[in-house]
């Protein structure tokens, strides 16, 4: 099967890559007081008001009004036709939608162009990487984050995982591009339509009696939230890279956390909040990402679905990527205490190989251990690794050449 067919296959079947993005959360979380400095965000400034009190203002109730006056459908069939950042919006589009529209896509003044050039090589020579950590660390913990959970699981999408994956496999794949946030790319439109979806569900959820049963707060998706998932992407994803050891340079390093800079900016998170640099985002994230994880009883059927849907890979070799090996990799990544809590079964053998053999995996592709030197089960293990990169990568890739269009939700889960 030659890698675009099985691109689609992945798409069609579930994709689990870049599910980071979008996932589920909700906490039992007893929410930490706020204490982050704006001294340490991208703007150097701000209120310092506590994120958990704030939402979107701009966009919610321009959304809201869209969702109650009927015309949901309209807009969305409207929005489907912008796919390139550079592109002019319809003009059928309600204008006071549009004119936010407009505002809303210019890229921030501290877009930093060399930077996005740069961040395009380490994706390029990270991307098999990325694709395991967003899918098996973000991923999996997006099922641990309560208010994220409980979102996605009672949301329109929980209802069609496979659609809202796919989805979400789109952000994924569209900040790795090479011209993600030019013209002729699509990061802006993914991240502006995103917007939109979460404005709709902010309006929209509350009205869920499934929803309004578990959740902790009134609205869901504050600022506070949209950090947390956040630093379940970039700063998990650079946490685990960095204690895998792999040699990343530190201006790539630092061109990877402003391609996120920017995905938060055009999000609609407050540049407030938005962490300067990695020490700030590890120390924001341990304030407000660590804390706050907990199982919920949605996030353990989500990740069993995730965990399910990343094996549905009809023929090929990935065939042996079976749903304990990558249970086992959740486990390694995510640690003990996450795998129980997910009811995920511990799996002695792969267990064991991913402690021993992983890291030393890293350093032979690398380059900086030969395969001789690894431990001894390396040896036995190498092609089921190398499969696994493979497997997230394509998972990321999935999001690629699918007319995917991020839309405005309108209804529930009814279920
Ligand atoms: C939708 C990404 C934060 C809940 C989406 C979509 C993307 C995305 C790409 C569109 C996919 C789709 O429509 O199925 C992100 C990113 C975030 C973030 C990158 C932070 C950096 C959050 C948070 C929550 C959340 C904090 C909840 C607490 C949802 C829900 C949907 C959604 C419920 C719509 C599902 C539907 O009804 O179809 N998000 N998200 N997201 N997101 Fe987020």
């Amino acid at each position: 099967m030659d890698e675009l067919s099985r691109r689609r296959m992945l798409a069609a079947g579930g994709t689990l890559g870049a599910l980071g993005a979008l996932s589920v959360a909700t906490p039992a979380q007893a929410s930490a007081l706020w204490t982050w400095s704006p001294k340490g965000s991208v703007a150097g400034a701000g209120k310092g008001a506590d994120p958990k009190g704030v939402w979107d203002d701009e966009a919610d109730q321009i959304v809201a009004d869209v969702i109650d006056s009927g015309h949901t459908a309209d807009v969305n069939k409207e929005l489907r036709k912008w796919t390139k950042n550079g592109q002019d919006l319809s003009r059928a589009l309600p204008s006071e939608l549009r004119n936010f529209m407009e505002t809303a896509r210019q890229m921030p003044s501290w877009t930093d162009r060399g930077k996005l050039e740069t961040a395009v090589d380490f994706n390029e020579k990270r991307g098999l990487y990325l694709g395991v950590t967003y899918g098996f660390a973000s991923g999996m913990m997006s099922t641990v984050i309560p208010r994220e959970a409980r979102a996605v699981y009672y949301s329109k999408g929980g209802a069609d995982m496979r659609d809202r994956i796919t989805k979400t496999a789109k952000l994924g794949y569209d900040i790795g591009t090479s011209n993600a946030y030019k013209d002729d790319g699509e990061m802006v439109v993914t991240c502006v339509k995103t917007r939109l979806a979460h404005a709709g569900v902010r309006h929209i959820l509350p009205k869920s009696p499934h929803w309004a049963k578990v959740a902790d707060e009134a609205i869901p998706i504050s600022q506070a939230d949209m950090m947390v998932t956040w630093h379940s992407l970039p700063t998990t994803v650079m946490q685990n890279l960095v204690k895998w050891k792999v040699p990343i340079p530190a201006d790539e390093s630092d061109a990877f956390l402003h391609s996120w800079q920017l995905c938060a900016h055009m999000l609609g998170i407050k540049d407030e909040y938005i962490p300067n640099s990695w020490a700030e985002a590890n120390s924001q994230a341990a304030q407000v990402l660590t804390p706050i994880l907990a199982p919920t009883p949605e996030g353990v059927k989500l990740a069993d679905m995730l965990l399910n849907l990343a094996t549905i890979v009809p023929g090929g070799p990935l065939k042996y990527i079976t749903k304990p090996i990558l249970g086992a990799l959740t486990r390694y990544v995510l640690g003990d205490e996450i795998a129980n809590w997910l009811k995920i079964p511990r799996e002695p053998f792969w267990d064991f190989v991913f402690e021993t053999a992983w890291e030393p995996f890293i350093q032979v592709r690398e380059g900086l251990l030969s395969l001789e030197d690894a431990p001894g089960v390396l040896q036995k293990v190498y092609w089921a690794f190398d499969e696994l990169l493979r497997l997230a990568a394509l998972l990321v890739l999935s999001g690629a050449d699918l007319p995917i269009s991020i839309e405005i939700p309108d209804t529930n889960n009814p279920n």
